[in-house]
């Protein structure tokens, strides 16, 4: 499992509730090469997470908030290289490139683990490695999976407690041999070197040197040099996306069809005549996935109801329900927090995700008004006066001089996902959710239209395998440009891009033999804008009259006329009550322009030269009939 060297033995302190052999050598291995001063066991209780945040209140590494406007919160600023993850040193070290595929960085397994073991050797002197049990998805549950996370670093232990089921608990379910993903992840920065001279802690100690790696064989992660987010909280992008997929995808060989790990968010809806509706929809980091699934109806749709299952990551497997015979996907989320992006975030844009942060909160990288509280760009007035997410003197006048911004673009929320007012009944449902419908949107100024369903399972792979959006602060590098983002999957398919729309297709093909109830697929597109640059479309909790329609849509009541890429409302089969909407509005964010279009299938002809090794001939196929139609 790691190649350290057994012959030093380290005392990993071992509590006597810890029987797994296997688990042991491990952690054992991974302690005799990392070299920390001590080993602490995780159980995930309260005391620990408070004991822990108070000494890193001591340390400088959190801020603890005022604790009547913020109450058991706290405040921490990464280093300024550390604010997002890196895509460009995140790798997928498959035993054959092919297997990672074109969109994926690789590194042969062997090459990677010697790079690994040269730079996690010795890379936890002077500190405490942590040993972070944690299950994805409810506790026990059939579909959940168990993770360790071994780390140097007590805010993510924190962040672990809030984003995971984490805890002592996870080794009943482990018992003396059950399977778990062994998460290895160190800051990169030690505090005594090999001569045993020792340096200053800083505040958020990481690496300019960051690795971020995946062995899908072994289903192992090692992550070097950053605290920051996805980066370190293995959990979530690295074990639910890239090696969920991977696990997935392989179920497929045994059953034939297999499961899929997802960057979607969930959510409920319930007609005002109690009717539930389930749907799951991904969008690229940054386009407001959750506020889509924290949505507040307008108040003109009297009696309808949006709750959140999850609002970043999905785990889908088909069921039959004995008692019904329909087989249909059912869907939960791994995790139990949000880390969401904060700035943009305010009572008007998401009542209920600021609900959710009125205390036990971990912040990260916003700004830190005078009173003790936290601000970011878009929360509301501004403060006369605050310190931004470096510690430096900020006020509108300094930011209008130079530009600068008070919270990090890319600034975090860590909460339990239990303190969302509007969570579901179903969302800790260790069976899951059955799904009604997937919604794939990107961030278009342009080009694609509100919403789209379509024809059929396969030309809605097709629109989510070529879905495009523009970058956003979520990722480093440039912002704003568009890039293919097929299925919001692009950072976070742990496999070869062609073979996952194989996975997708297959998996259709096989539901649809065994005449299983499929989602419907929807594509919208909140973000076309007029000649000014600004949002024709209000967004968010309008969004829910786009909802409504696929609803209808589903239940056979919606209208809507077909066009060159699917079935999409006209005016009048949007029920516009409570809101001023002109026509030409609607025309503007629903048409379809041939030139733009001609333009985009040559973009998705680029992507599957891209990925042409592995690609499903049905997609060019489709690709042609669109430009055939288009035509026309
Ligand atoms: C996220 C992301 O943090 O997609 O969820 O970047
Ligand atoms: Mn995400």
């Amino acid at each position: 499992m790691n190649q350290a060297t057994e012959a030093q033995r380290f005392d990993i302190a071992a509590p006597s509730y810890v029987r797994h052999k296997k688990l042991l050598e491990w952690v054992a291995g991974i302690a005799a090469l990392a070299k920390p001063d001590r080993v602490v066991w995780a159980d995930g209780s309260q005391a620990e997470y408070d004991r822990l945040c108070q000494e890193m209140v001591e340390s400088g590494t959190l801020r603890r908030l005022n604790a009547e406007l913020r109450p058991n919160s706290y405040l921490a600023w990464s280093d300024p290289s550390d604010v997002a993850r890196v895509e460009d040193r995140t790798f997928i070290c498959s035993d054959k490139a092919e297997d990672a595929g074109p969109t994926n960085n690789w590194e042969a397994p062997q090459k990677m683990r010697a790079t690994l073991n040269g730079l996690f050797d010795g890379c936890m002197r002077g500190r405490t490695l942590y040993v972070i049990p944690f299950s994805m998805g409810p506790l026990g549950s059939p579909i959940a999976q168990i993770g360790v996370e071994l780390s140097d670093s007590p805010y993510v232990v924190v962040n672990m407690k809030l984003m995971t089921r984490m805890g002592k608990e996870v080794f009943d379910v482990l018992g003396d041999d059950g399977e778990f993903v062994p998460c290895v992840h160190s800051v990169g920065m030690p505090l005594v070197d090999a001569h045993g001279n020792r340096r200053d802690d800083v505040a958020w100690p990481c690496n300019d040197t960051k690795y971020i790696v995946h062995f899908p064989a072994t289903r192992e992660i090692w992550s070097f040099g950053s605290g920051y987010g996805g980066n370190a909280l293995l959990g979530k992008k690295c074990f639910a996306l890239r090696i969920a997929s991977t696990m997935g995808r392989a179920q497929a060989d045994t059953d034939g069809v297999g499961w899929l790990a997802e960057h979607m968010l969930i959510l409920g809806v319930t007609s005002p005549e109690g009717r539930k509706y389930h749907v799951a929809a991904a969008f690229p980091s940054a386009c407001g996935k959750t506020n889509f699934a924290m949505l507040i109806p307008p108040q003109a749709y009297k009696g309808w109801k949006v709750n959140t299952i999850g609002d970043d990551i999905a785990w889908i497997k088909p069921r039959t329900d004995p008692s019904t015979g329909r087989t249909r996907l059912y869907a939960i989320n791994p995790e139990a927090g949000y880390f969401g992006v904060a700035p943009g975030t305010n009572e008007h844009t998401n009542y209920n995700c600021m609900a959710s942060l009125r205390e036990n909160v971990i912040f990260t990288n916003v700004a830190l008004t005078d009173d003790g509280d936290v601000w970011w760009e878009g929360m509301g007035e501004a403060p006369a006066h605050c310190l931004d997410w470096q510690g430096r003197d900020w006020t509108p006048e300094i930011s209008r001089e130079q530009n600068r911004k008070a919270a990090h673009p890319n600034a975090r929320f860590t909460v339990a996902a239990d303190q969302n007012p509007a969570i579901d009944a179903d969302w800790d449902n260790p069976s899951g959710v059955a799904i009604d419908a997937f919604v794939f949107g990107g961030r278009r100024s342009n080009t694609v239209p509100l919403v789209t369903e379509s024809r059929s399972w396969a030309e809605g792979v097709y629109m989510a395998a070529t879905m495009g959006s523009e970058t956003t602060a979520a990722a480093a590098g440039k912002q704003g440009v568009v890039r293919r983002d097929p299925f919001a999957m692009l950072p976070f398919c742990g496999y070869n891009m062609g073979d996952y729309f194989g996975h997708w297709l297959g998996l259709g093909e096989k539901l649809e033999a065994r005449q299983a109830d499929l989602p419907r697929i929807f594509c919208v597109n909140w973000f076309r804008t007029n000649a000014n640059g600004k949002f024709i479309w209000p967004g968010f909790g309008e969004n829910m009259r786009v909802l409504k329609w696929m609803l209808e849509r589903i239940e056979g009541k919606g209208e809507g006329v077909e066009h060159v890429l699917g079935v999409t409302p006209r005016y009048g089969d949007i029920d516009w009550t409570g809101l001023e909407f002109s026509r030409e509005d609607f025309a503007a964010i629903t048409s379809i322009d041939v030139q733009a279009w001609t333009e985009e299938l040559a973009l998705h002809s680029k992507l599957f030269d891209q990925l042409q090794e592995r690609l499903p001939a049905v997609l060019p196929q489709i690709r042609d009939s669109l430009r055939q139609r288009l035509a026309a």
